[in-house]
């Protein structure tokens, strides 16, 4: 997979580069590269952003840097760019990233983020460049860069090759093994400790029940989401 992200801050995805399941992904022929907004802008003095039109607080980022850093990168007209792949802005009003999304995205062979600053994109950024709005949650970042290193983060660990051979994550929360139910509770050694036990059917060594009993536990984590509680037993 090849994911290309614009952005004001090219050097932030160094980290996401280094980590274990990404660089796994990397060495294997896929490549996540940055293209910085500021080295494509047709305006003097690096600008990229500028004031809202009708007035209000923050910057938002020019249709025009879109427009050229797209038509530079890609070798065709930035509206063309989402007939061939998926042009992703990452605001926080757009659709909600979740395993199913992810999962749809880790099949497409190439992608592009796009990181938007302060107030966001220009509105025609979105109707004539971006093939989809992505948000990580209802909340506002101070730019789209955390987002797209989540996007990054969930979509190579499933990719073929991220994982060791020991891990998997076919069996994992919101996956379609579990119904889209999340995880059952892990527990290792010590099987006691301060008098806090490890449930009995785990030490028992008999897979068909520890099968049924982890089902069971992923099956009542989903309903207590699924009611607006979080997965722990206590409500919090
Ligand atoms: Cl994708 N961008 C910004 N700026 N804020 C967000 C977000 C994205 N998702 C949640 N909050």
């Amino acid at each position: 997979m090849r994911i290309d992200i614009f952005t004001l801050f090219p050097e932030w995805f160094g980290w996401l580069s280094s980590q274990r399941h990404v660089s796994n992904v990397l060495a294997s022929g896929s490549s996540i590269e940055c293209v910085n907004f500021r080295e494509h802008t047709p305006l003097t003095g690096g600008q990229v952003d500028d004031t809202p039109f009708g007035g209000g607080a923050g910057m938002v980022l020019r249709v025009d840097v879109l427009d050229s850093a797209l038509g530079a990168r890609y070798g065709v007209p930035a509206e063309r760019v989402r007939e061939q792949r998926r042009v992703i802005a990452l605001a926080p009003g757009g659709r909600l990233l979740d395993d199913a999304l992810v999962d749809e995205l880790a099949g497409e062979s190439e992608l592009t983020l796009l990181c938007g600053r302060y107030e966001g994109f220009d509105e025609r950024i979105i109707e004539h460049f971006a093939s989809d709005v992505v948000s990580i949650g209802r909340y506002v970042l101070s730019g789209g860069e955390p987002a797209a290193m989540v996007i990054c983060d969930a979509l190579m660990r499933k990719l073929p090759g991220a994982l060791g051979h020991e891990e998997s994550a076919e069996q994992e929360s919101f996956s379609a093994a579990l119904d889209g139910d999340p995880e059952y509770p892990h527990y290792t050694r010590p099987a006691e400790f301060r008098g806090w036990t490890v449930p009995e059917v785990l030490l028992s060594g008999h897979h068909a029940r520890i099968e049924q009993w982890r089902r069971e536990r992923s099956r009542e984590r989903g309903l207590r989401l699924r009611e607006g509680a979080g997965t722990d037993p206590s409500g919090r």
